[in-house]
């Protein structure tokens, strides 16, 4: 079947306005959010680890150099932006739109979308070829923030504000609401300690796989992710 010129081209404008078709997802204050936690998270993890694990001793004085002091200041002060980054995050899961209620609401009652969630893990897996298109999160994406990022963040802060309070004092507001912890484990500081810090390699393996995800994903799948959480527009390839 022979085509005239102008035809084609209309048939070319039409292509190109597909691929072109971007769809506004991620608001500004979920991008900022994003990206100032995934700071936050980063500097709990390194200094948090060096909390558990001190370096060998540095010579001197230690009220002179105060390395375990700063690493605590840093802890802390940086574990208030994850907490109330985190209060803000909820907050915005009510009034931003509908995209930014996934990491909290799983439709777990929708056998299509555990469905999804099985062929995405195939796709990661590299066992079946074709991806689906996404305009917010794929449901496997959803499932691994939720179970890691939202239940994970409840369970950092729960756990080291119950650290906090034991060291503020028992008349503290961090003692008196976070004790719970320490019997909810079995009385043991230690053991808060130890399930605090396991947190911390949980936190690793969800970063690692994330940041791999979004990097995969962006080259391999049909959408675009890394810009999008920059600019908040998701672009399609197809
Ligand atoms: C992603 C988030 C976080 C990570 C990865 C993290 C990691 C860690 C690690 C590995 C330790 C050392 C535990 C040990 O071996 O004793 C620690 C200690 C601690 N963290 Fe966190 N943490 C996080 C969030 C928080 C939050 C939100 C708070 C709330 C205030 C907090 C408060 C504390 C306290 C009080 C200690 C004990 C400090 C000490 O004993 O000197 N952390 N953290
Ligand atoms: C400690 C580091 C990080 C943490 C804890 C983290 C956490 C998260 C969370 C919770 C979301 C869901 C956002 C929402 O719906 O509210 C998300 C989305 C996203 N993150 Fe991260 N992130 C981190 C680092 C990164 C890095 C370094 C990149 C890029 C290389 C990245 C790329 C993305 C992308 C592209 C999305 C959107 C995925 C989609 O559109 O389905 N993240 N991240």
């Amino acid at each position: 079947m022979t085509t005239t010129l102008a035809e084609q081209d209309d048939f070319e404008a039409k292509r190109h306005s597909r691929l072109l078709k971007a769809i506004y997802v991620y608001e500004a204050p979920l991008r900022l959010w994003h990206w100032i936690n995934a700071l936050a998270v980063t500097v709990l993890a390194v200094t948090g680890y060096l909390i558990g694990t001190p370096l060998p001793g540095i010579g001197g004085e230690a009220s002179a150099h105060y390395m375990m002091g700063w690493l605590r200041v840093l802890h802390f002060s940086f574990a208030w932006i994850f907490a109330f980054g985190f209060v803000g995050r909820i907050y915005w899961a009510f009034v931003g739109n509908r995209h930014a209620r996934q990491i909290f609401l799983l439709p777990i009652t929708s056998a299509k979308w555990w469905g999804e969630v099985w062929h995405e893990m195939k796709w990661y897996l590299f066992i079946t070829r074709e991806p689906y298109k996404y305009v917010g999160h794929n449901p496997m994406a959803q499932l691994m923030m939720f179970l890691f990022f939202t239940i994970g963040a409840v369970y950092m802060i729960c756990t080291g504000c119950a650290l906090y309070g034991e060291a503020l004092g028992i008349d503290s507001w961090a003692y008196q609401s976070f004790s719970w912890v320490f019997t909810a484990v079995g009385g043991n500081s230690l053991q808060v300690h130890n399930w605090h810090r396991m947190g911390l390699w949980v936190t690793i393996i969800f970063v690692m796989l994330h940041v791999y995800a979004a990097f995969r994903e962006d080259i391999m799948s049909r959408q675009s992710l890394i810009s999008t959480m920059v600019s908040g527009w998701r672009m399609f390839k197809d």
